[in-house]
């Protein structure tokens, strides 16, 4: 019979937890968003999320068990993320996880949280054949990884300064589009021009696969107090379209060129910027007239959620992967 894993997220403004049987087939994946509570600041506060996260965790726990019709004393495994992230906001979900692993004497599962985003992919596709390519586009990361086979990672690009994601946030705020950025500035862009403006593209070196958003940031933000400063009136549909633009075209150049010289045929796309339509459909044109193949997850497995941590966990469980009670959260962990 295939196992039962209770899997727990908590590294940003996410309180979530899963439940997933074989690794795939998702029972339960309750997902409690801070949204509301950052909204007034602008952004994730790490000590309100710590204490929003404590003051769910037990709740969310509960929740995901019960919808899966399920007790402690029938799991098999428990997974949880313990890095990268808020420090406090990894130590509630990990402490809840490490007392649960004691409890109910089962193993831990310590799980890299761009691991989970990557294995989202495997949710709606479990037998995807390696070697891989995988954007990874979140709040925190914009990496190209190289996947050999289950658990072997190779990042063969990276950004140099702004994730996508944060250069979304940042611009939204900016443009007075509010939080989260990134969805915000996708409803704006429907209705702007995203010819309207040519922001920079940075590609940096030639052969470099690495990333940088900051001077697309920055041209976006300067644009605008230009504009301010002059009186002139600013069209924020097309500021939004034509910045959301630049960002695809470099994302999916780059995606397309590290597959063709690592010689990948099938590209997956994680993270919370994968959410993005206009990326979803430009890179899946892209691949398709380089005669490759793109899988992304559902919507809602984008962004964080445990039941991708489940997911990553099975693969550890199978290979009988398990932390010790010590375990630690690890803030800037990397692949
Ligand atoms: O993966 P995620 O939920 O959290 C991190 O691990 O960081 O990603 C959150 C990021 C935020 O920067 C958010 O603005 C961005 O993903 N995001 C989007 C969209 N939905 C979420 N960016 C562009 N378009 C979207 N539709
Ligand atoms: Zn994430």
């Amino acid at each position: 019979m295939a196992e039962k894993i209770l899997a727990i997220e908590t590294s940003c403004d996410e309180t979530s937890a899963a439940v997933l049987d074989g690794g795939t087939r998702i029972l339960s994946n309750i997902i409690s968003s801070q949204i509301d509570v950052h909204r007034k600041f602008g952004g994730v506060v790490p000590e309100v999320a710590s204490r929003k996260h404590l003051e769910l965790i037990n709740h969310v726990i509960a929740e995901a068990l019960q919808a899966a019709g399920l007790c402690f004393g029938e799991l098999d495994a428990v997974a949880v993320t313990y890095g990268p992230g808020l420090v406090g906001a990894l130590l509630v979900g990990l402490s809840a996880g490490k007392a649960i692993a004691y409890a109910a004497d089962i193993p831990l599962i310590g799980v890299n949280h761009l691991e989970g985003h990557i294995y989202a992919n495997f949710l709606r596709e479990p037998d995807l054949a390696f070697p891989l390519l995988c954007l990874v586009v979140s709040g925190g990361h914009t990496d190209l990884v190289y996947i050999a086979g289950h658990g072997e990672y190779r990042v063969i690009g990276r950004t140099r300064d702004d994730a996508a994601g944060e250069a979304f946030d940042k611009v939204a705020r900016t443009l007075g589009l509010g939080y989260p950025g990134g969805p915000q500035i996708e409803k704006a862009a429907v209705e702007g021009n995203p010819q309207a403006v040519m922001f920079p593209r940075a590609y940096l070196e030639e052969g470099s696969l690495d990333f940088s958003f900051s001077g697309l940031k920055s041209s976006v933000i300067n644009y605008l107090h230009r504009a301010r400063q002059r009186g002139e009136a600013v069209h924020i549909p097309n500021l939004a379209a034509s910045f959301q633009q630049a960002a695809v075209d470099v994302l999916v150049d780059k995606t397309i060129t590290a597959a063709q010289e690592h010689n990948v045929s099938l590209i997956m796309l994680a993270g919370g910027v994968a959410a993005n339509s206009l990326l979803r459909t430009e890179l899946q044109k892209a691949v398709c007239s380089s005669g490759r193949r793109l899988v992304y997850p559902s919507l809602v497995l984008c962004t964080d959620n445990a039941a991708m941590i489940g997911c990553a966990a099975h693969f550890k469980y199978i290979r009988g992967e398990f932390a010790p009670l010590t375990l630690n959260a690890i803030p800037g962990l990397r692949l």
